[in-house]
């Protein structure tokens, strides 16, 4: 796998943002979850969104990552409209080019940490021996080469974590989605899961977007919206980059 990093753009060409929304609403019943957000994320950007429990948070994460449409407005990944995709194909779109973590890692506790870091690879139709090749690099290269057989039933959360970030990382997306993916952890071991997260969406020159309650976690991201009431709330740049925990 090529981990150079990418070079920033010249500040003489702006930067297309890679995922973007424009105006975005979404009501469930009667409850506004999004109100109207436009948001613009550059590649490689690493982006925090905190706000209240209820303030759409979520709603906006599964909207920027294509997992629900929103009612109004539009989504746009790499230059196309992917709230206007058919179901099958914004599925393609988040197999192929974006990366999940979640907070409770989601693994398949059954299937040694290798398989599970191998299965998204397998489900856009890479042969079992190459995905699994490249999943014990991916394992390798993040330092859990040792876990590669183990099963994350066997595993602690720290651990199990670490291999989700592999799971998420191996097919070199270009947007990684993370909700609050320290948040089943300890302080320690959620600083050093922040930081292989960071570390490596940017070895792979991949953008960040974070849902998290916690302003130490949001910390580790170059930029921090605030979400509230369905709205943004604020948007600017975070300066004490590396976590403060
Ligand atoms: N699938 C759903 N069905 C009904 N209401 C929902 C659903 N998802 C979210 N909501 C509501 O939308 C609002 C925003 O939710 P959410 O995006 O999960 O907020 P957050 O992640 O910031 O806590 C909340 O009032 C929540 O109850
Ligand atoms: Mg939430």
């Amino acid at each position: 796998m090529d981990m150079t990093p990418h070079s920033p753009n010249s500040p003489s060409a702006p930067a297309q943002p890679v995922l973007s929304t424009l105006d975005i609403t979404k009501l469930f019943g009667q409850v506004r979850a999004l109100a109207g957000v436009s948001l613009e994320i550059a590649k490689g950007e690493t982006v925090a969104i905190m706000g209240p429990s209820g303030s759409g948070k979520s709603t906006l994460l599964h909207c920027l990552s294509g997992v629900i449409v929103p009612d109004d407005g539009e989504v746009r990944f790499d230059g196309s409209t992917l709230s206007g995709l058919s179901d099958r194909d914004r599925s393609h779109t988040r197999l192929r080019r974006f990366g999940f973590v979640f907070q409770d890692n989601q693994l398949i506790p059954e299937l040694p940490a290798r398989e599970n870091v191998a299965l998204p690879l397998m489900l856009t139709g890479t042969s079992r021996g190459k995905a699994l090749k490249e999943a014990d690099e991916m394992l390798r290269r993040i330092g859990i080469a040792d876990l590669g057989t183990r099963r994350p039933g066997d595993m602690s959360g720290g651990q199990a974590q670490r291999v989700a970030i592999a799971r998420a990382l191996v097919g070199r997306p270009s947007v990684v989605f993370a909700d609050e993916p320290s948040g089943a952890l300890d302080q320690a071991t959620g600083h050093e899961v922040m930081q292989l997260l960071t570390t490596t969406v940017s070895l792979i020159g991949a953008s960040l977007v974070l849902v998290t309650h916690d302003p130490n976690v949001a910390n580790w991201c170059s930029r921090l919206v605030e979400i509230r009431d369905g709205l943004v709330h604020s948007d600017g740049v975070l300066a004490a980059r590396g976590g403060a925990l």
